[in-house]
């Protein structure tokens, strides 16, 4: 690979290293796994991730440290969980208080996410398996779909696959996240609604649902599936992500493996067409699942 394709990415781990030199060590770790192809995608994204810093004010330092609170973050959570075995958030009300209706959390939280899409190793792999998806379907796909959409990345890859001719909505709970979303999205065509899923009645059926990381945030998992199940059309399918043993500020229910998610997307109604399960750290799968360390489960469901 080349210097500038590595440049960028090198200045974020030099970064890194300065402010937090143990974590440092795990991100030049992921980087040493990853190809050219790898390299090209990700300098493509800070670019256009930059100018988006830069029409506010702000540069990539900016997003440096957002990362690195969240990282924060995760680290007291994690102690939390391996202590008592639980998420230190028990309920809807007390995560939509202090995550998602707090503005200086949730920008933090998202821009930090945002990166982490590409330094950490599993969600790389998450990201190329929906590109993977979305191509596979983009054909069918005219009303599209996107559930806590966050920092918008995955609905702006959607956009750039299937193209002008689908109509897109983005459902999220947090103004926040909309407000970063719509600055990540550079189309016009996306409809953006502020509201809670469960409170989201639209007229027409999609072809095309993204959920990415929320089934974690609720109180009961079944009954959204279920509410997801009503937006769908007959032929339609859902693409989801959830993450076992994954403390967070704002994760609230605990999937101990991928068996626990997959009773629930059959107890909601869904057959699951194809999945995808990857750990978040590079070890054997029985020490894996003895240390709980995480793993983020993709699925793409259809309806029974
Ligand atoms: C962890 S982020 C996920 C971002 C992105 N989808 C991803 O996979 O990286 C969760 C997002 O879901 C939103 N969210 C959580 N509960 C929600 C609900 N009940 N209805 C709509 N959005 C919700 C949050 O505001 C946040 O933007």
């Amino acid at each position: 690979m080349n210097q500038e394709q590595t440049s960028t990415m090198n200045y974020i781990v030099e970064q890194i290293s300065i402010k937090n030199q143990l974590h440092s060590k795990k991100i030049t770790k992921n980087l040493a796994k990853f190809d050219e192809a790898y390299f090209k995608r990700a300098n493509d994204f800070l670019k256009r991730y930059a100018t988006l810093l830069q029409n506010e004010g702000k540069t990539l330092d900016y997003s440096i440290d957002c990362y690195l609170q969240m990282i924060a973050d995760v680290n007291y959570e994690s102690v939390q969980f391996l202590q008592t075995g639980e998420y230190t958030s028990k309920s809807f009300d007390e995560v939509n208080q202090r995550v998602y209706n707090n503005p200086s959390v949730m920008e933090y939280y998202m821009h930090g996410l945002l990166l982490s899409q590409f330094l950490w190793t599993h969600h790389y792999d998450i990201l190329l398996y929906f590109n993977k998806i979305i191509n596979q379907n983009a054909a069918h796909i005219n009303n599209y779909l996107e559930v806590g959409g966050g920092h918008g990345l995955y609905i702006s890859e959607a956009i750039g696959i299937i193209g002008d001719k689908a109509n897109y909505d983005l459902v999220d709970i947090s103004k926040s996240s909309l407000e970063i979303a719509k600055k990540m999205i550079s189309n016009d065509k996306v409809n953006y609604m502020l509201t809670d899923v469960f409170e989201y009645f639209p007229e027409n059926k999609y072809d095309f649902i993204t959920m990415g990381e929320v089934l974690e945030h609720v109180e009961d998992p079944v009954s959204l599936l279920k509410k997801l199940h009503t937006l769908l059309s007959e032929n339609g399918k859902l693409y989801i992500t959830t993450p076992t043993n994954a403390p967070a500020i704002d994760h609230i229910y605990l999937f101990k493996n991928a068996d626990d998610i997959r009773k629930v997307i059959h107890e909601a109604g869904f057959n699951i067409e194809n999945e995808f399960c990857i750990y978040s750290e590079d070890m054997p799968v029985e020490k894996a699942e003895k240390y709980k360390v995480s793993m983020m489960y993709a699925g793409v469901l259809t309806k029974k």
